[in-house]
């Protein structure tokens, strides 16, 4: 059996993602802030001994560490960056600018990703994908960038795709990949109720994009259904 590892496991994609993969067959590792209070997940672990809920919030880069430390010696085919937050409001333009939930934009949506990739990569190396897949946004997207607005998530995606396409190149030797995903418009908590897709249709596209990867897409930039999508 298969391990994926996901971040933000408690609700919205992260959710449907660990439901996808328990589908599938797979061991979840579902990582999330409070497991004590996250109903969803408890029922599903309740439903499935394949299901490993860990507790972690993805700024704390010591518990992302103790976090390494006990999975250890344990293979990870996939690591799913999925965990981000949408800080922007729209009192936040020139003039108003609030550095404290840009800075923390860049922690959640940028920096974790990175500090997890470099934590679990040991873990990895063992599994037999090798494989991390980051849930970006179309929003990062600097060429899509036709209505403005948004800084501080458009400018924090634009850095993940940029940082992951950097080491999608310098992990190629070791066949470790590297996906950058746009799930979509999602309706989530942070897409709303008038996004264009369910989570689950999302996921699934995403899984079957995940499923088809080989090393010679690691950095692309991918659609949910497949797409090229453009930096
Ligand atoms: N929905 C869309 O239309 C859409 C479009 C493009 C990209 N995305 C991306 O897709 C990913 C998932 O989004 P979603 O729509 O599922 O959003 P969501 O419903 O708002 O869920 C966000 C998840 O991230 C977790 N999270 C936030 N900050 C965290 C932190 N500091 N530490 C640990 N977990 C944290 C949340 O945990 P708590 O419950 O503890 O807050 C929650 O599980 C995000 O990266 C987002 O940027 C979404």
């Amino acid at each position: 059996m298969k391990t994926v590892l996901i971040t933000g496991a408690n609700r919205g994609l992260g959710l449907a993602f660990c439901q996808y993969y328990l589908a599938e067959n797979w061991h979840v590792v579902a990582c999330c802030r409070h497991p004590d209070s996250s109903t969803a997940l408890l029922a599903l672990a309740e439903a499935s001994p394949h299901l490993r809920i860990e507790a972690l919030e993805v700024t704390d880069f010591a518990q992302i560490d103790a976090l390494g430390a006990k999975l250890s010696g344990i293979p990870i085919d996939i690591l799913i960056n999925n965990a981000g937050i949408y800080p922007d409001t729209a009192s936040n333009a020139l003039g108003h600018v609030d550095y404290a939930a840009w800075q923390q934009a860049f922690l959640v949506n940028t920096l974790a990703p990175v500090k997890l990739t470099e934590t679990m990569l040991a873990s990895l190396h063992l599994g037999r994908d090798k494989l991390i897949v980051c849930i970006s946004s179309l929003m990062g997207s600097i060429t899509d960038n036709t209505s403005g607005g948004s800084s501080y998530y458009r400018s924090s995606k634009a850095a993940l795709n940029a940082v992951m396409k950097n080491l999608s190149l310098s992990l190629q030797k070791d066949a470790v990949g590297v996906l950058i995903l746009h799930p979509g418009w999602v309706k989530t908590d942070m897409g709303g109720a008038n996004a264009l897709i369910d989570a689950d249709v999302s996921v699934r596209g995403m899984g079957q994009v995940i499923k088809e990867f080989t090393l010679t897409q690691s950095g692309q930039f991918i659609n949910y259904d497949g797409k090229i999508l453009p930096w």
